[in-house]
């Protein structure tokens, strides 16, 4: 049998996909070390929580996905496996280590990384050329935020949503979906067991009423 040459096609996803994960589980520990309150977790979130927060978008209406906080993008290569070739994604973190890595190891011309803070979304989706977002998914340690951001930054998400959208998050504290409950039409919640720690899932929907109307027109 011929051994498989060590350049040959069929090695090279593995030994990436290896490299990737060994690359972006470092870059995730320094930037737990240097800013422990704001990435507050020392492990990225696991592929069961990944699946149970994906799991209720409904990809086919998907024009533009945004991302709070996506670290060294756990979440974020698997949205774009799932993203339709017209859809766009736009991933926002305070973090300029996390934007570099994002920057470096993601080719796709669907992927936006933009170094700022979800506080800011609404500016950088128009900027982006976009009128309204189709889902938001969150990373972001609301506890850890001042209370006045955490609101502000759960408002400007309900804004920049358009009618039936939802806002996702997932965190290991109830405040993320605490905050989401008062703010959105309905909310639905969920636990991730196989999660270090267990983390709580929460989907806030924005009027899916009105845009309901809006497809019976
Ligand atoms: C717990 S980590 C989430 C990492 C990743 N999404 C995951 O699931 O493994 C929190 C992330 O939120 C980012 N962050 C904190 N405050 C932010 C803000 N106001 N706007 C955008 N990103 C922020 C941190 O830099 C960090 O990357």
């Amino acid at each position: 049998m011929n051994p498989t040459p060590l350049n040959s096609p069929a090695k090279a996803p593995a030994r990436s996909g290896l490299l990737r994960f060994l690359r972006s589980a470092s870059i995730f520990l320094r930037g737990f070390i240097e800013h422990p309150a704001m990435v507050a977790s020392v492990v990225p979130s696991s592929q069961a929580t990944i699946d149970a927060m994906l799991a209720k978008v409904d990809w086919s209406r998907c024009r533009l996905f945004v991302e709070y906080g996506p670290g060294v993008g756990t979440f974020t290569t698997r949205i774009l496996d799932l993203l339709p070739p017209e859809g766009r994604l736009i991933a926002i973190d305070t973090n300029p280590r996390f934007i570099e890595f994002l920057k470096r190891t993601i080719d796709d011309p669907r992927f936006e990384a933009v170094l700022g803070s979800a506080a800011d979304v609404e500016s950088i989706v128009r900027e982006a050329g976009h009128a309204r977002a189709d889902y938001v998914i969150s990373g972001l340690p609301f506890t850890a935020l001042p209370e006045d951001v955490a609101r502000g930054i759960v408002d400007a998400t309900y804004r920049v949503l358009r009618d039936g959208g939802a806002f996702m998050t997932y965190q290991f504290l109830p405040t993320a979906r605490d905050l989401t409950e008062a703010r959105f039409d309905r909310t639905d919640r969920g636990l991730a067991m196989w999660n270090i720690p267990p983390c709580l899932l929460a989907w806030g929907w924005k009027d899916e009423a009105a845009a309901l109307r809006e497809a019976a027109e």
